[in-house]
This record gives structure tokens, C-alpha cells and sequence, in this order.
């Protein structure tokens, strides 16, 4: 079984995804070997790492430079890079963005925010090859215009989440990140999707949970107040990450 097809199917197993964003070479192999499944080399770098105010300003060229540190600190690990703000507004943008961060940064999947308008971005990325995460509920790019708000809140809005993620899943996507969603929202398209989805401030019944390592390493300087620190208690590192893993995957992380 391939690296991606074993992530598929925890799913179905009932074991939980854990995920992380990582952004440099000590960072990557600490977490890969803690045992973390999926690295994301979120476009939160902006924030926490170039200390912008939002994601808006990251660029491809600054991707595909951490995503080739994370890369050689975890040699063997499941590589996951946001396309940041732009770099996929066309087919053509996508398919260069894609390419560039695969051959230059040897990631193996592509994490793509945006709801059914990006169908036709996702189903031609995997036509060609390329492993899509998509991403819905609060999207970061769009933070100037939509805000820091939390998704799903009316029943509209939970019917369009709902649709938006079947679309994403039949274009093609092979998991979801779900974003600030109501857990309610959250643990319903969880179990209509076959792929699975990884929450983040979107409550415990999502099929994964994926933090900002500066938020878990307590290090934010505007930590969301569903991702608390687990630097705590006199641990490492390494066991902050380690209660973290064992936290989702034992269902106590985050609380029902
Ligand atoms: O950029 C990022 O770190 C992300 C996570 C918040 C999911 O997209």
C-alpha cells in the first residue's frame, strides 16, 4: 500500500489523522519522528514565521523555499504545501504552482482553499498526477474580505458547506481541511465524505486535527482559543508534540 493510500485509510479503520505545520529542517524531522502523519507547510508562515498580519503576502518562491527545508529535515514523510494567495487562480497558475513545488520541493500534495469554484482547479490537478487537500470553512486568503468568522453558522450556510464538500470530493480531493466550522457542520460532511477530513477549530468529529506548531508550542502572539499550548507541565518539545498525537488520537484533543 502507497504512503497516501495507508493515510486514506484510517478512515475507515477509525484511527485518527494527526497533522502539523512544519517550516524548517529541525522542526520537520522533530515532528517526523515524534510519529506525526502529515507536515503541512501552511501558508501560516506568513504569520508566524515572516510575521505578517495574514497570509495574503506569501508567495510561491517562499513555499517552495520551506517546503525544500521541511523536505530535507524529513526525508521520508507525507509533504503537504498551501498554494498561496493567487497561485492558483487559473487552471495554467495551479498546474505551474503545483509543478513548481512538486519537482523543486519533492512534496507529494497540494493544499488548495476555496468551495466549489475550485472544482475544476482540483479535478485538473489530479487528472495530471497531482494529490489535492482542499480547504473550506474559514479561509485565511480570504480573510480581507470575509474575516476571521466561523463557517456553518446558519442552516444555509451549513447546506452550501455540505455541497461544497461532495463537489471537492468528486473533483477529486483526497482529504479536507476543515477550518472554524461548527462541530455540528463539521461531524456531518465527516461522515457523508469518503475522504477524510482533518478540523481545526472545528470540534472532534472530523476524521483528523491539524495545529499550527507555534500555536501548540505556545508561541502565537494571537493563539486561536481552540489551540492551546501543550508546551506545558515541564515537557520538551518532543513531548508536547507527543501528547498532542496521543490527544487526538485518543479523542481527548479537542474536548467534545
Ligand atoms: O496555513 C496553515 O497553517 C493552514 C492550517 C491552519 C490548516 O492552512
Amino acid at each position: 500500500m502507497n504512503k497516501l493510500a495507508k493515510l486514506l485509510s484510517y478512515k475507515s479503520e477509525g484511527k485518527k489523522l494527526t497533522c502539523l505545520t512544519a517550516y524548517d529542517a529541525s522542526f520537520a524531522r522533530l515532528l517526523d519522528a515524534c510519529g506525526v502523519d502529515i507536515l503541512l507547510v501552511g501558508d501560516s508562515l506568513g504569520m508566524v514565521v515572516q510575521g505578517h498580519q495574514s497570509t495574503v503576502p506569501v508567495t510561491l518562491e517562499d513555499m517552495i523555499y520551506h517546503a525544500t527545508l521541511v523536505r530535507r529535515g524529513a526525508p521520508k514523510a507525507w509533504i503537504m504545501v498551501d498554494l498561496p494567495f493567487m497561485t492558483a487562480a487559473s487552471l495554467s497558475d495551479a498546474l505551474y504552482s503545483a509543478k513548481q513545488l512538486m519537482q523543486k520541493s519533492s512534496v507529494q500534495m497540494v493544499k488548495i482553499e476555496g468551495d466549489q469554484s475550485v472544482v475544476p482547479i482540483i479535478a485538473t490537478l489530479t487528472q495530471q498526477g497531482v494529490p489535492v487537500c482542499a480547504h473550506l470553512g474559514l479561509l485565511p486568503q480570504q480573510a480581507l474580505r470575509l474575516g476571521y468568522k466561523t463557517a456553518g453558522k446558519t442552516g444555509d450556510a451549513a447546506e452550501k458547506l455540505l455541497a461544497d464538500a461532495l463537489a471537492l470530493e468528486a473533483a477529486g480531493a483526497s482529504m479536507l481541511v476543515l477550518e472554524c466550522v461548527v462541530p455540528d457542520v463539521a461531524a456531518r460532511i465527516s461522515q457523508a465524505l469518503t475522504i477524510p477530513t482533518i478540523g481545526i477549530g472545528s470540534g472532534n468529529k472530523t476524521d483528523g486535527q491539524v495545529l499550527v506548531l507555534h500555536d501548540l508550542l505556545g508561541l502565537s502572539a494571537y493563539p486561536p482559543s481552540f489551540a492551546p499550548s501543550f508546551l506545558i507541565n515541564g515537557r520538551t518539545i518532543e513531548q508536547a508534540v507527543i501528547a498532542f498525537i496521543d490527544a487526538v488520537r485518543s479523542d481527548q484533543f479537542p474536548a467534545a
